[in-house]
């Protein structure tokens, strides 16, 4: 894989200081005329989520925990087998309760990804299934990705046909969740970071455009308008996203999403939303670059919806050239450390712009990237960010941390 080394060297970080200040909305706005379908066709309120919710929160309404608070979806990545911990939700009662108590979607971390659906759709349909069965919607994630062990072998191997074999993946896949699953899979990832990115330069740079095996066959982006194409014709009801990571940084990679989503829009392209990774670190992006990165997409079309589809906030930067504010021993901020507490507050503070910037109904949600912290892709360090970590909401007994509680009282804040 994979996405590692995702943040560049930031020899100027000040860790452990946040600046709470939420002042300064960005105003750069570009007119693009919309041709993006009218956002009330689509199922984003999670307002019919049925889940009976055994949380003993007395603060949220709903009965259902957290997700009973906010009328857009609120959901949390699920550990399918393939993850750090191993485990898959399916055979761990413990993370289903915490699912169901407090979240009104799930994505599966890994197995709709190409390569595993490529292969067969019974486990995938599995999750999907369990999610139907307990109320939960499912944010479809990713039909098309570049990382290379992910990737089935048509495009490991590209032959003469790959633009229809790409095409016929995104619409095959859509419409078998359409029509085995109806109203369950209400949104998907349809194309996943498209953009180069300065620490991920796996590819090169195409113009700002990563230089994926998609991007080298087509000669270009044209995959991407063929990619939305196909995924409104396998599910006409889905809100499509294009999805992406460092975007919120507010710095050239921003730029050109604005331009790719507004070139899609103007091309009449049926895109739906954009998603907003959203894995930080405690200290960077700047929470004043990530509000003027999320205003720029705000301000781009009326019709869009702006989703955070990934959202975990590490304790370490392991990029700052600073050992000594670093957390390292494994037991430390399992239990407790001062980290936990800048995470809080960082959480909060995430949640709390999102909410802000973000009209009410164009929000299309925000997703937590995992259960507990053992589940996460940085738990034991990844790639050259090479420390252990602790990202996610809930601790390895699964008991609410205090970003829970950062992430709660935001929720709670919500107009
Ligand atoms: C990660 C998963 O969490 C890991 O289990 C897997 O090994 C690699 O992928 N951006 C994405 C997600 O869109 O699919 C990635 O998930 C994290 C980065």
């Amino acid at each position: 894989m994979k996405c590692t080394k995702r943040i560049q060297l930031l020899s100027w970080c000040v860790p452990a200081v946040l600046a709470l200040t939420l002042a300064g909305c960005g105003n750069s706005s570009k007119g693009v005329s919309s041709s993006a379908p009218s956002s009330s066709s689509h199922p984003v309120s999670s307002s019919s989520n049925s889940i009976s919710s055994s949380s003993s929160s007395k603060d949220f309404v709903g009965g259902k925990g957290m997700s009973g608070t906010v009328n857009f979806p609120l959901g949390i990545a699920v550990p399918d087998g393939t993850g750090k911990s191993g485990v898959n939700i399916l055979s761990n009662s413990a993370r289903q309760q915490v699912v169901v108590s407090d979240f009104s979607q799930i994505t599966i971390e890994n197995k709709m990804k190409m390569s595993y659906l490529d292969i067969g759709f019974s486990d995938a349909d599995g999750l999907v299934k369990w999610a139907s069965d307990n109320g939960l919607t499912v944010h479809g994630h990713a039909l098309v990705w570049h990382p290379d062990y992910q990737l089935p072998s048509w495009a490991k191997n590209p032959g003469s046909d790959f633009k229809q074999k790409l095409q016929d993946h995104v619409k095959k896949v859509t419409q078998h969740y359409a029509q085995t699953y109806p109203g369950t899979v209400v949104s998907w990832d349809v194309v996943n970071e498209a953009l180069y990115d300065k620490s991920d330069n796996a590819g090169g740079d195409g113009d700002g455009y990563r230089k994926s095996v998609f991007f080298n066959q087509y000669g270009g982006p044209g995959y991407i308008a063929d990619a939305f194409r196909a995924a409104r014709e396998g599910d006409p009801n889905a809100i499509l996203y294009y999805n992406d990571f460092n975007t919120e940084e507010n710095q050239a990679k921003t730029d050109k999403l604005v331009e790719l989503i507004g070139n899609l829009l103007d091309q009449g392209v049926p895109i739906d939303g954009v998603g907003f990774q959203m894995h930080v670190l405690p200290d960077w992006a700047p929470i004043d670059s990530i509000r003027q990165a999320l205003q720029k997409i705000v301000d781009l079309d009326p019709d869009l919806f702006i989703k955070i589809t990934e959202l975990d906030v590490r304790v370490n930067n392991p990029y700052d050239g600073d050992s000594s504010n670093d957390y390292t021993d494994r037991d430390d901020c399992a239990v407790s450390c001062e980290g936990l507490l800048v995470q809080k507050a960082r959480y909060k503070q995430i949640v709390e712009t999102y909410l802000e910037v973000v009209p009410a109904h164009r929000r299309g949600g925000i997703t937590v990237w995992g259960i507990a912290d053992q589940d996460s892709w940085f738990y034991d360090g990844n790639g050259s960010a090479n420390l252990p970590d602790w990202p996610l909401l809930f601790n390895n007994s699964l008991e609410p941390k205090p970003a829970y509680d950062g992430f709660k009282e935001a929720l709670l804040g919500a107009k």
